[in-house]
């Protein structure tokens, strides 16, 4: 019997001067970064609290709190990459990940290639179960003003067993 999963995860960052701009653990070139404890990738964080969502494993603060010293500055695809692993060991396998950048400025489509290989390489996925989307939000509201960036993900799970599914992608054991 198979099992089908689906994760959401959601982050929101404030926009700082003098900070990088990591999405997906890809540097954009930008006046403005994400303030915050570990390297702020507001992308990386939304996927992962999607891939422990899926698997009901809690959310990100959780497995790492803002408060250990730890954590400071971290590259967040060292979280994405733990949520990965925790979900993997209960027997689940990611069939897909779709997220979506709300950002005003810059324009971060030039990226997206480059954003869902890091991701996919992270998750050890082909790039293209990997979907990244990016959205300004109308010059309406702390993002729109330019103040902060979210983020959302949404995740699909598959858990191993036997079945059609499983016989076809080879993810049988
Ligand atoms: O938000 P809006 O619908 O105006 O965005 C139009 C398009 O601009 C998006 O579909 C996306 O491809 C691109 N975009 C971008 N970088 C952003 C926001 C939007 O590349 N920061
Ligand atoms: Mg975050």
């Amino acid at each position: 019997m198979s099992e089908i999963r689906t994760g959401l995860g959601w982050d929101s960052h404030r926009l700082a001067a003098g900070r990088p701009l990591i999405l997906g653990g890809v540097t954009v070139p930008s006046e403005f970064g994400l303030e915050g404890h570990s390297d702020s990738d507001v992308l990386a964080h939304a996927i992962t609290d999607a891939v422990l969502g899926a698997a009901a494993l809690g959310d990100i603060g959780m497995h790492f709190p803002d408060s250990d010293p730890r954590w400071k500055g971290c590259d967040s695809l060292v979280f994405l990459r733990h949520a990965k692993d925790l979900a993997e060991a209960l027997g689940y396998r990611i069939v897909n990940v779709d997220s979506t950048v709300i950002l005003e400025r810059p324009k971060l489509k030039d990226y997206r290639q480059a954003i869902r290989e890091k991701v996919a390489e992270t998750l050890g996925l082909e790039p293209d179960r990997v979907s990244v989307k990016f959205k300004t939000a109308e010059q309406v509201g702390p993002v729109g003003e330019g103040r902060s960036a979210e983020s959302q993900a949404i995740v699909t799970m598959l858990k191993l067993g036997t079945g059609p599914w499983h016989e076809a992608t080879g993810w049988t054991s």
